[in-house]
């Protein structure tokens, strides 16, 4: 990592482990069952997260895609611009593409808006699995490497990755809860993916996520 990267982020003062205050700390912590419903939403949404892969043509409401964009990378600290989801270094190096039957539109955090990039219905190119251009709406998330080039190339795409999974874990949380499905997938075809969205060469699709209502209960 670059000197100038390193120091943006406060250096540890003591590098050692510190002695534990326990003269015989125990061998295991035994933890209170999780709370699955009732007033703890997350732990409930944790508890129904699975994939998805049949789904229903209905459209999202425009209420469910505005919270799913947000859930997935908006802005929850309008004060620093601060993201749902973490990246390194706070450099948001992945763009969340929206492929819907209207067209290919990209999530603009900031605005809260979704802008059209391509007037074509390109979901069934997001994927290689039968239920992807049946599916109302396929999040393609691309890394914007030109973004994240101060970072060393050992650690680049390994940050991308994390963030991309944030991301998708944000709206596989965000399905739950809404009563929607979805599944992440990495099986897709960078380079017919990176045509359809008329993306420049830093910018490169590392994962999808169909979403949808779920066909029948799963
Ligand atoms: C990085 C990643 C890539 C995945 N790629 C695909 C995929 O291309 N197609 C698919 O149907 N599922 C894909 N999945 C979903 C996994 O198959 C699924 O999470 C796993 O089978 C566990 O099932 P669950 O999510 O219901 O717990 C992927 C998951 C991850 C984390």
């Amino acid at each position: 990592m670059s000197k100038a990267m390193l120091l943006s982020y406060d250096p540890v003062q003591h590098l050692l482990p510190q002695p534990t205050s326990h003269a015989a700390p125990p061998a295991t912590i035994a933890l209170a069952p999780p709370l699955l419903e009732g007033g703890n939403t997350l732990t409930a949404a944790l508890a129904k997260r699975k994939s998805v892969r049949e789904f229903a043509a209905t459209p999202l409401s425009p209420q469910q895609l505005s919270e799913l964009l947000w859930a997935a990378n908006g802005i929850n600290r309008p004060e620093t611009g601060g993201r749902t989801a973490p990246s390194a270094h706070g450099l948001n190096e992945i763009d969340i593409y929206v492929a819907l039957p209207e067209g290919v539109y990209e999530y603009e955090p900031v605005a809260h808006r979704l802008r059209l990039k391509h007037a074509v219905d390109a979901r069934n190119l997001t994927g290689y699995q039968d239920f992807v251009g049946k599916a109302p709406l396929d999040l393609v998330y691309v890394v914007n490497h030109g973004r994240a080039d101060q970072m060393p190339e050992a650690v680049r795409e390994t940050f991308a990755g994390v963030a991309a999974g944030a991301i998708s874990q944000n709206v596989s949380l965000y399905c739950a809860v809404a009563g929607l499905g979805c599944v992440v997938r990495g099986w897709l075809n960078q380079r017919l993916l990176a045509e359809a969205l008329s993306l420049n060469e830093d910018e490169v699709p590392v994962l999808a996520q169909t979403v949808g209502h779920p066909a029948a209960e799963q």
